[in-house]
């Protein structure tokens, strides 16, 4: 019964939507899509996607003509691209950079830095400073080269601070200290000069302790001329915790350093069951995200961290939780969809 309500709102909301765009507005005679939508602004609307999902036809098919960029959600990670020490493997970053080419699409590079996602032989032993400064290095100037000219931006080093603004203890930090940032920034410009190099993390789209340490850390290495170029607030919320309703004044702040930001892997999850109130609720979230973002001019755009929930990395991480981006499972538009395109007219 609720399942019908809501086809028949979307069924509803999809006949309005194509009903005020104007002929004039038309692409290829279709309604813009939200990239189209986002241009018209000077950003980029973009989604995750995986390697395994590729095989999905009608998925693709909105992939390629929705979005105009494209994250890999792990194919680039360091498990996938260096299974081995010093023996690369390109492959999953390849099918999806040439899938982006295919359809003109930006790709953002993630991740390069992260304490997660490791290969084996690098977590199963321990490391002298020297040792594993050459691996760094090694990993960073071989990936970066080999997207080189095809990758528009980096997320260097993910996921560095604790929720407390300390630095996370990872094997990094533990080995290397702090300077480990600013050297993987360096190696990474280094390999490919044109391309923008990011910071990257969750729970940093409020001001507050975590957001902190990354301002103070990017005033710090801008003022260094460490090669920093923007920072990554990947807004995966829930509506149980709150809206971050400091978004935007903390966008604002990064943009005066001379950086910047974008809003990086975007989902909205909420408690199962899905109600009408719930999805209500995060339409409104969705469209205040994307006002934040337009109102800053240095958030250069938006992704979502896959686009439909038959995707969503949500319900495996989060028990009971779920039904977090634009698309339902069936792939049929929900009402944040309807309010991103709000948003972005
Ligand atoms: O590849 C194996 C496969 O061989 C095995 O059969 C299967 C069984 O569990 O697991 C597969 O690995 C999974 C991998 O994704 C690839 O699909 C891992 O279990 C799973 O834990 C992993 O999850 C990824 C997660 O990062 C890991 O932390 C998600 O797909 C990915 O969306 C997510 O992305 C992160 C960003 O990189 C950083 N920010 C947070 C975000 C969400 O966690």
């Amino acid at each position: 019964m609720r399942t019908t309500r809501l086809r028949l709102i979307g069924a509803l909301a999809a006949v309005l939507v194509a009903a005020t765009v104007p002929a004039a507005q038309a692409h290829d005679g279709r309604p813009p899509t939200l990239a189209d939508l986002a241009e018209r602004h000077g950003r980029y609307f973009g989604s995750a996607t995986d390697n395994p999902e590729l095989v999905d036809e009608p998925y693709t098919a909105l992939l390629g003509s929705e979005f105009d960029q494209i994250t890999p959600g792990n194919g680039m990670k360091w498990y996938a691209t260096e299974p081995q020490q010093g023996v690369f493997d390109f492959t999953k970053g390849d099918e999806i950079v040439a899938l982006a080419r295919a359809d003109h699409q930006k790709v953002r590079g993630h991740t390069l830095v992260w304490h997660s996602q490791l290969p084996g032989w690098l977590t199963g032993r321990e490391w002298t400073a020297t040792e594993l400064r050459a691996v760094l290095k090694k990993h960073i100037q071989t990936e970066v080269r080999h997207y080189r000219g095809r990758i528009y931006a980096w997320d260097v080093v993910n996921e560095a601070f604790n929720e407390d603004g300390t630095y996370r203890e990872t094997v990094f930090y533990k080995t290397l200290g702090p300077g480990y940032i600013a050297d993987a920034l360096r190696w990474a410009h280094q390999a490919d000069p044109k391309a923008r190099l990011y910071l990257n993390d969750y729970n940093v789209e409020a001001t507050g302790p975590k957001s902190d340490a990354y301002y103070a850390l990017a005033k710090e290495l801008r003022a260094q001329g460490v090669p920093l170029h923007g920072f990554g607030l990947q807004t995966h919320l829930a509506l149980q915790y709150g809206y971050p309703a400091t978004l935007e004044d903390n966008l604002r702040r990064f943009a005066r350093l001379g950086l910047d930001t974008a809003l990086t892997e975007v989902d909205v999850r909420m408690q199962l069951p899905v109600t009408e109130e719930k999805l209500a609720q995060q339409a409104d979230w969705y469209r205040d995200m994307t006002e934040a973002c337009l109102a800053v001019r240095r958030c250069v755009g938006i992704t979502v961290w896959d686009y439909t929930d038959k995707y969503s990395w949500i319900p495996a991480f989060f028990p009971g939780e779920g039904a977090a981006l634009p698309w339902d499972e069936e792939l049929r538009p929900k009402p944040a969809y309807f309010a991103l395109r709000e948003a972005l007219r």
